[in-house]
């Protein structure tokens, strides 16, 4: 690799599009009215206006293939999932106090795809939400309060669920008794897939022989099964087994947070976790599950449920709700008849084939990792004969393939590893277009780092 690549640190501003009038007043009054903690994509943020499937039209009417948003996962603005939503609305939007058929026909086909010990569900209208609820219920079974997360977590946005969100940075400080374990490596990175389970486990044990020393008894432990936030780390399946396992020897329960896998995201099963093969005690679920309609769930045992339920009362104005429900079975729909968990499973191993592809034709990408349609790319830059995370080159490919009408994003503990999640219904052809934008990227970033 060429060392002068080591000198990208930042994307080159001249290499943005420039904002227009419009855009800067919109950005001047998203200021004044929403605050400081907002952040917008890319270095030249978008103005959307309007999205159809696996595409969002700005508002000169320009196109971009969408290869980020999870949320819209059946496709943006699924006609299905609209009029199923429209149709309740117009004749009766009301919540779980009455006797309906919407919340119970759908947790009875939501629970059907669940190993058969997770038989019972609660509905919000978050992931937070159902994070916040999957640790009172995890404290109440076990008597514990010791949480184990992993070091660039994110579980929400509430008090509690900040807490066990250590990506939010050192501002957002962690809870009481929250114990953190890296995240795993990749087979590449550990040197061998073998490796990749016992090390995340000894992690585990650590994090509690530690709560041990402390004398705090252990209550959980949560991570997203993709490890969205932490890098993605996907392979190889049943890795996680160990970790679990050692946390349940010491009493604590296993939650599995299904926000970003869930929903046939990872190609190889419905839910993230069935791809390792392990039976959660407690699932929590949201963004894809109503396709941009605000709705989320907890799963869990009635074991694990019972003795909460019988001490304290439960009532979520919108969770569960007819409109709410309207749209998830929808999307179940939609995921079933179009074969999005297939599709997912096709398009992201031709993605990935792609991604090597262009790994051995670009040394700036060390690691190509993940399953189905949630891909993780890392980039790494020469330093001194070293590979290094490389967070500035990173940031110059997302807004490089933005400024081509594709829009992705990065994460990871430098930043460095671009995410890949498209809408479901992204297929072949697109596939081939973002492969093909992406070493025009790429090709562009060599040049301008060795000029
Ligand atoms: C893994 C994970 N859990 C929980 C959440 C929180 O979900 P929500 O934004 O719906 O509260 C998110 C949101 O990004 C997430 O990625």
């Amino acid at each position: 690799m060429n060392s002068s690549l080591g000198m990208i640190n930042a994307f080159d501003p001249s290499a943005a599009s420039a904002l227009d009038a419009d855009e800067k007043e919109m950005i001047a009054r998203r200021q004044r009215v929403l605050g400081p903690s907002y952040r917008l994509f890319y270095q030249h943020p978008v103005h959307i206006v309007r999205g159809e499937g696996v595409w969002l039209y700005d508002k000169a009417g320009r196109k971009y293939l969408d290869a980020y948003n999870n949320v819209p996962s059946v496709g943006h603005c699924h006609p299905h999932v609209v009029q199923a939503v429209a149709r309740q609305m117009a004749v009766l939007n009301t919540h779980t106090r009455y006797i309906g058929d919407e919340v119970l026909d759908y947790a009875e086909r939501l629970i059907a795809t669940f190993p058969a010990v997770l038989d019972q569900v609660m509905f919000t209208c978050t992931g937070s939400e159902a994070n916040d609820l999957a640790l009172r219920v995890a404290k109440n079974a076990t008597g514990g309060t010791g949480i184990i997360v992993t070091r660039l977590a994110y579980h929400g946005i509430t008090e509690t669920v900040s807490g066990i969100s250590p990506s939010l940075g050192a501002n957002s400080p962690l809870g009481p008794h929250v114990y953190l374990v890296d995240a795993p490596f990749s087979p590449a990175q550990a040197g061998a897939a073998e490796k990749v389970g016992p090390r995340f486990a000894d992690g585990v044990r650590t994090a509690l022989a530690q709560m041990e020393a402390d004398g705090v008894k252990p209550a959980a432990l949560i991570f997203d099964t993709i490890f969205s936030s932490d890098g993605v780390f996907a392979d190889p399946p049943g890795f996680i087994a160990e970790a679990i396992a050692a946390v349940r020897a010491k009493g604590g329960l296993f939650i599995t947070d299904e926000v970003q896998p869930g929903f046939g995201r990872t190609g190889e099963a419905f839910w993230g976790f069935l791809r390792h093969g392990i039976e959660p005690d407690i699932v929590t679920m949201g963004k894809p599950m109503g396709n941009g309609y605000p709705v989320a769930a907890m799963v869990a045992r009635h074991e694990v449920l019972a003795d909460f339920g019988a001490r304290s009362r439960y009532f979520n104005t919108f969770g569960g709700s007819s409109a709410a429900m309207a749209a998830a079975a929808a999307v179940l729909d939609v995921i079933e008849s179009e074969k999005l968990q297939d599709n997912s499973l096709k398009t992201g191993r031709m993605i990935q084939d792609g991604l090597r592809d262009l790994a051995s034709r670009y040394p700036i990408i060390s690691d190509v990792r993940g399953a189905g349609l949630f891909i993780g790319v890392e980039i790494a830059k020469n330093a001194d004969g070293r590979l290094e995370p490389s967070s500035g080159i990173a940031a110059a490919i997302v807004n490089g393939l933005r400024e081509r009408g594709v829009l992705i994003s990065a994460s990871g503990p430098s930043a460095n590893v671009l995410k890949i999640r498209p809408p479901l219904p992204f297929g072949r052809a697109e596939a081939t277009l973002f492969l093909d934008l992406l070493d025009d990227t790429l090709k562009w970033v060599v040049r301008i780092a060795t000029a």
